[in-house]
């Protein structure tokens, strides 16, 4: 079982204390990064593992790794032997590991080290990528046969992040701690335990001052209680989230804390993934059992689907995907998931005698339009890609324009309903607007699929004129109940949905 290791990065011990108190129960080590203590401070770590009341990792991470010791390597020196000296006996008071980065070649500090048990984590960062000869490089860094091997590498794509995990399978033979640092690698930290890593690590993200240890490290909390780590073993089924840039995602949240609440033996991850064909190659070396497939993928998936349900065929856009036997099986919740929102935001059975706007072309407009189609309505589609307006406005008898000023005036004779679909506006470019253009008259009925943030710029503008709005959470959800009946093989259990937090 991989341990959970918080990272302190405050500038006093006390700072560092307090840190570790309230999260205490989360973690099991704690890093006291001595690089990140003001100058005066760092003459008093040696008592801090005894306060800390935890094994405590003694690291002073130089610059050129990310860290932010900026004194030459002779102070560095100085500084561990302070931290390793007047060893106790009782070696809970001693360091219980050090970090010695692989070119610190200094023989008293790891005899000191070793005559009082405290463990060497013998670790080299890269902070641009993935080396190409990951294995190798692992594997020759021990010194000697009892240290702990940590990489941290950085991977740039979802196929350095296959890299790692495949790296991970030939460097089971000693203990090691691998990760892959940023955006793509969080996913490594959360399913360390299947990397065989040694411990996962973790930031106080949420403090004030808060200094991030390393990038793409999670809150303990998160890492605990969204992500389940203490739960996760060699038998945990993975679920996944795939799209790119997937900033914005509150898939996670809710399908981690339905495995919590129903006791499933699953955890859902996402993965950011610039290429669906590394992440079609990841889900395979990791046996991703299903995912939710969101922007930029939901058509660009067609091509690796055994077998498509009826909509997916219908619509050529797959937000679900799941394994079988036969291959991966595509499936369409967003058409319910959306039409139930959208009936329960306007009280209607149906979109009978309904003028509606569907602004975007892309693979969630598609759902929208099958959507308003079957329920009746009449409707005009708009997109910056005109032809792509056209080619979804003429599968329904729809009409179609562009996402600009001419378009905005056609919107006149279709704005009972304005459906948004597009990911403009959304997290983390929230100050975009998909139609600048148009002015709402505040009778229009305005959905907007984003939900990150709660209130597009879009929704504001329509709020600001006394519309009705609803943003896409309510959707999400509801087609998420539905992916989980994909997922699992039953039905979502009644009454779960009221013990469900989301955020
Ligand atoms: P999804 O499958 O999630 O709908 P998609 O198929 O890539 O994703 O479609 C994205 C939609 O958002 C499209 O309507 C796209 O417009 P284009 O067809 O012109 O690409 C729209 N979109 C994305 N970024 C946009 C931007 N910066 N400005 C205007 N429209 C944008």
């Amino acid at each position: 079982m991989a341990k959970i290791c918080l990272c302190l990065t405050g500038k006093t011990l006390e700072r560092n204390l307090d840190l570790l108190a309230k999260y205490r129960k989360y973690v099991d080590v704690a890093e006291l990064r001595v690089d990140c203590l003001d100058p005066d401070e760092r003459f008093l770590i040696r008592r801090f593992p005894e306060q800390a009341g935890v094994p405590v990792i003694l690291t002073i991470r130089r610059k050129e790794e990310g860290g932010y010791f900026s004194g030459g390597e002779g102070s560095r020196i100085s500084l561990f032997s302070k931290g390793l000296a007047f060893a106790e006996a009782d070696r809970r008071k001693n360091f219980a590991y050090v970090d010695l980065e692989e070119d610190l070649n200094v023989p008293s500090l790891e005899e000191a080290a070793r005559t009082f048990g405290t463990r060497i984590i013998r670790s080299f960062h890269n902070n641009k990528g993935v080396d190409d000869n990951l294995v190798e490089r692992m594997k020759k860094l021990r010194h000697v046969g009892d240290e702990i091997v940590k990489a941290a590498v950085f991977p740039q794509n979802l196929a350095d992040v296959l890299r790692i995990y495949r790296a991970a399978g030939e460097t089971r033979d000693f203990d090691k701690v691998l990760l892959g640092m940023g955006h793509y690698g969080t996913n490594t930290r959360i399913l360390a335990d299947k990397l065989g890593s040694y411990l996962s690590f973790v930031s106080a993200k949420d403090e004030p001052e808060a200094v991030l240890a390393a990038p793409g490290q999670l809150d303990p909390k998160e890492l605990v209680e969204i992500y389940r780590f203490r739960k996760l073993n060699p038998s945990t089924i993975l679920f996944g989230i795939v799209g790119f840039p997937l900033h914005a995602t509150s898939s996670p949240s809710f399908f981690n804390q339905v495995y919590t609440e129903e006791n499933i033996n699953a955890v859902y991850v996402p993965f950011p993934a610039d290429s669906l064909e590394s992440f079609m190659e990841l889900a395979k070396e990791l046996g991703i059992k299903g995912a939710s497939v969101t922007v930029p993928y939901k058509e660009k998936i067609l091509p690796y689907l055994a077998v498509q349900s009826e909509k997916v065929w219908a619509l050529e856009a797959c937000n679900t995907i799941v394994a079988s036997p036969e291959g991966w099986m595509g499936y369409n919740t967003d058409c319910r998931g959306f039409s139930d929102s959208l009936l329960n935001f306007t009280g209607e059975k149906d979109l009978r005698g309904q003028r509606v706007t569907i602004i975007g072309a892309g693979g969630a407009a598609r759902a929208v339009a099958a959507e308003v189609y079957r329920l009746k309505g009449k409707a005009l589609v708009l997109n910056r890609t005109v032809v792509r307006a056209k080619r979804l406005a003429m599968a329904y008898k729809f009409a179609w324009g562009s996402a600009d000023a001419e378009g905005a005036e056609l919107m006149k004779r279709y704005n009972s309903i304005v459906i948004q679909t597009t990911s403009v506006g959304m997290e983390p470019a929230p100050g975009e607007d998909p139609l600048p253009d148009y002015q709402f008259n505040g009778k229009e009925k305005v959905m907007d699929l984003i939900y990150k943030p709660h209130e597009t710029l879009f929704l504001k503008r329509a709020v600001e004129a006394g519309c009705a709005v609803q943003n896409g959470y309510d959707m999400l959800i509801r087609q998420a109940i539905y992916q989980y009946l994909f997922f699992m093989g039953t039905e979502f259990p009644s009454g779960l949905m009221n013990r469900i937090r989301m955020s």
